[in-house]
């Protein structure tokens, strides 16, 4: 009886027609709305019964063929947090929805997301007074290419030294700035080089601070903003801190006002693990005009035990695809990369890497027209050195031995500058 009862209640379910309000809304809202929100980077908003009913078909044929939610990170390496990951259920249930005549339902009609740091421990902003302009259109750059960074300093100004946990990043111009490399100063070079024209916020040079890399406390893509190492992780951030943000924009057509915030929370556990990053990477690109495949890499050696807990990767545009790997191991891939989305990605479970092992990184570049991302086309010489990396993979690790984090420290600095000779 009781069998018969669950398979009606299935049978129910399965021909049940999908609403908006019951079924769609919520698919919307975990995988779509943190950028098509007010406040996302999406091209418009996906909120309300009408956003989405009006476009239905082209959303399916966007989720089906993989384009939206975008993602670049291979699953042939290891399982990350946040995946951005559409079900083929869930894909189902919007063709069912479309097919049914895409009936509302009863209940709210808009998609509401939370999250977020709701009281930070400290903050952090732009000057309100000054806003940047984003230009219209895009400049030439200097060397090659266009201008499409610029880079700010926000003042945190924290008395004490901190225990970051997880930080929120603001900007006012969420459709135009596409990427946002982040790291902590407290050596003033940021103010310095922000002092270098008083009359413009920020600075024209990347976000680099010395031999720290941009990007070194997290890189954020496009989506909700929040980076948040996992539970029982923390950055030390020495007192009197900036943030520094190198922003990566998309010119609009039209000019925009751009002030940025930082919220940043410090609710580190007792127990908690301090971070340090390290960096694989490759110092310079010498790639004739036309050479689709230019590989260039790097190995080196885990001076002491660490657990890995995530990756941030670099690359300009004419890469075409990246990984990390240890022996037979892949760590971490990308076959299709797009620098507008290679944002920090932190693993399911902390990945311990002993003493000694040999971690192995690789770029492949297409330097022709091929590559649908190339920026210059025709194809040139691309010939670009960068102090911090051209090409690198910043290691976000925790040494598996508190008594080995001044070691890992030294290696990792003199590693840093040797390269930068
Ligand atoms: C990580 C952020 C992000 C998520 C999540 C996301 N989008 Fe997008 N979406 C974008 C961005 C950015 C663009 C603009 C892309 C461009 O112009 O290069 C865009 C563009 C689009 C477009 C217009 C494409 C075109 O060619 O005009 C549609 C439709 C779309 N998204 C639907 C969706 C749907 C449906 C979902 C959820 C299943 C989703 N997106 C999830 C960031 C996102």
């Amino acid at each position: 009886m009781i069998e018969l009862l669950l398979v009606a209640l299935l049978a129910q379910e399965e021909s049940r027609v999908p609403t908006w309000t019951e079924d769609i809304r919520h698919i919307v809202l975990s995988n779509c709305m943190p950028c098509h929100n007010s406040g996302g980077a999406g091209a418009f908003h996906l909120l309300t019964y009408d956003d989405v009913a009006g476009r239905s078909s082209f959303i399916v044929e966007l989720v089906s063929s993989g384009a939206m939610p975008p993602w670049i990170v291979d699953d042939a390496g290891l399982p990350v947090e946040h995946k951005r990951n559409i079900s083929k259920e869930e894909i189902a249930t919007i063709q069912k929805w479309i097919d049914a005549g895409k009936p509302k339902g009863e209940g709210l009609d808009v998609a509401i997301c939370g999250g977020g740091i709701v009281v930070p421990d400290a903050v952090g902003a732009t000057n309100p007074e000054m806003p940047w302009l984003i230009p219209a259109e895009s400049k030439p750059r200097w060397h090659l290419g266009t201008l499409d960074k610029q880079t700010f300093v926000l003042p945190i100004n924290n008395p004490k030294p901190m225990k970051v946990t997880s930080l929120e990043f603001k900007t006012t111009a969420p459709r135009a700035v596409q990427m946002v490399s982040l790291v902590f100063d407290h050596s003033g070079r940021g103010r310095m080089f922000d002092g270098w024209d008083p009359d413009e916020a920020g600075y024209e040079m990347m976000g680099d601070i010395g031999w720290l890399p941009s990007g070194m406390h997290g890189k954020i893509g496009p989506g909700s903003g929040l980076i948040k190492l996992p539970r029982g992780f923390h950055w030390e951030i020495p007192e009197n801190a900036d943030l520094i943000a190198e922003t990566h924009f998309r010119p609009r057509g039209k000019q925009e006002k751009l002030l940025c915030s930082v919220a940043i929370q410090t609710d580190a556990t007792e127990d908690s693990r301090s971070v340090q990053e390290i960096v694989s990477m490759v110092r310079r690109i010498y790639i004739e005009a036309e050479d689709d495949i230019y590989t260039v890499g790097e190995t080196i050696e885990v001076p002491v035990a660490v657990d890995m807990i995530g990756i941030t990767p670099r690359a300009g545009a004419e890469c075409s695809s990246m990984k990390i790997e240890r022996g037979e191991r892949t760590l971490f891939s990308i076959s299709h990369w797009d620098s507008h989305y290679g944002e920090t990605v932190f693993f399911k479970e902390p990945f311990r890497l002993e003493s000694g092992d040999k971690l192995v990184s690789t770029w492949t570049y297409n330097n022709s027209e091929s590559n649908p991302r190339n920026p210059f086309v025709p194809a040139k010489l691309v010939d670009l050195a960068r102090k911090t990396g051209i090409a690198n993979f910043i290691l976000h690790v925790a040494p598996v031995n508190s008594n080995d984090s001044e070691a890992l420290k030294s290696w990792n600095l003199s590693l840093l500058r040797k390269r930068q000779r």
